[in-house]
């Protein structure tokens, strides 16, 4: 059956020393649960996170990588690097790659073919903006960013997969999907797994929500059948919050 899952992408945040010291916090706070822990750190100080996390179940993940085993790309971090100092995860597809640094489709399908030929875990990320769900085109917006990025992969595949639908317009912005927002778009991703594959791989991958995650709407969240856990930007960032957070699944 599939996992529930607490992740804390913590992206252009932390320094060297409170990157330790959350670590070291929230894994003296952790309780004892079934549900997986991730922390993905900035690259710089990911070697220092593993081996903050050592002695602890929390796993600790990157937020991107590059397409290529290696080669001339400046400035850019290979699987293999990634798997180098022990990371065996990776965030692909977050929005603020594909707003800001240009990350399409057919860019995404090569990181995502890349990480599973030396098999890694994905944590893939999607979502609609705003004016998509103003125009009621959401569902078929997040259809398009799975088939385009994901369905070229064969069943096995999804076993290193987990998807997390971060709808644009609820990151980091205090308004989050409701509920009843979040488990629509769930049931329909689960639906479209089943179409696309079969009813067992759907039942089985876990679809995380993502997008202003709080310590306060966290149960509401994660009451609902087909949302699996969340994928937490803001309230990562303190040991408290992000405890609550995983308290709540
Ligand atoms: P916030 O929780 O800050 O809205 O960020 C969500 C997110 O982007 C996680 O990847």
């Amino acid at each position: 059956m599939r996992k529930q899952i607490v992740a804390g992408n913590w992206k252009m945040n932390n320094n060297l020393q409170e990157t330790k010291e959350l670590i070291n916090d929230i894994a003296a706070h952790l309780p004892q649960t079934n549900t997986k822990v991730m922390v993905a750190p900035t690259f710089v100080y990911l070697q220092h996170a593993v081996a903050a996390a050592k002695d602890s179940p929390i796993e600790i993940i990157a937020q991107n990588m590059h397409f290529a085993a290696q080669g001339a790309y400046t400035g850019e971090i290979s699987s293999t690097m990634l798997q180098d100092i022990g990371v065996q995860t990776v965030i692909l597809g977050h929005s603020e790659r594909r707003a800001y640094f240009g990350e399409d489709a057919s860019l995404l399908r090569t990181k995502v073919d890349r990480a599973l030929e030396v098999n890694m875990q994905i944590v893939f990320c999607f979502g609609e903006e705003l004016e998509d769900r103003k125009a009621g085109n959401h569902f078929d917006v997040v259809q398009e960013q799975l088939s385009d990025a994901l369905f070229h992969l064969g069943e096995k595949a999804w076993e290193q997969i987990v998807l997390a639908y971060e709808p644009v317009w609820a990151i980091g912005t205090g308004e989050t999907a409701s509920g009843a927002q979040a488990q629509e778009m769930h049931a329909f991703v689960r639906n479209t797994l089943e179409q696309q594959y079969n009813g067992q791989l759907a039942a089985s991958t876990s679809i995380l929500y993502g997008g202003s995650v709080k310590p306060n709407n966290a149960a509401d969240l994660f009451s609902n059948p087909d949302v699996d856990g969340g994928l937490i930007g803001g309230a990562a960032l303190k040991a408290e919050d992000f405890i609550a957070i995983i308290k709540a699944i």
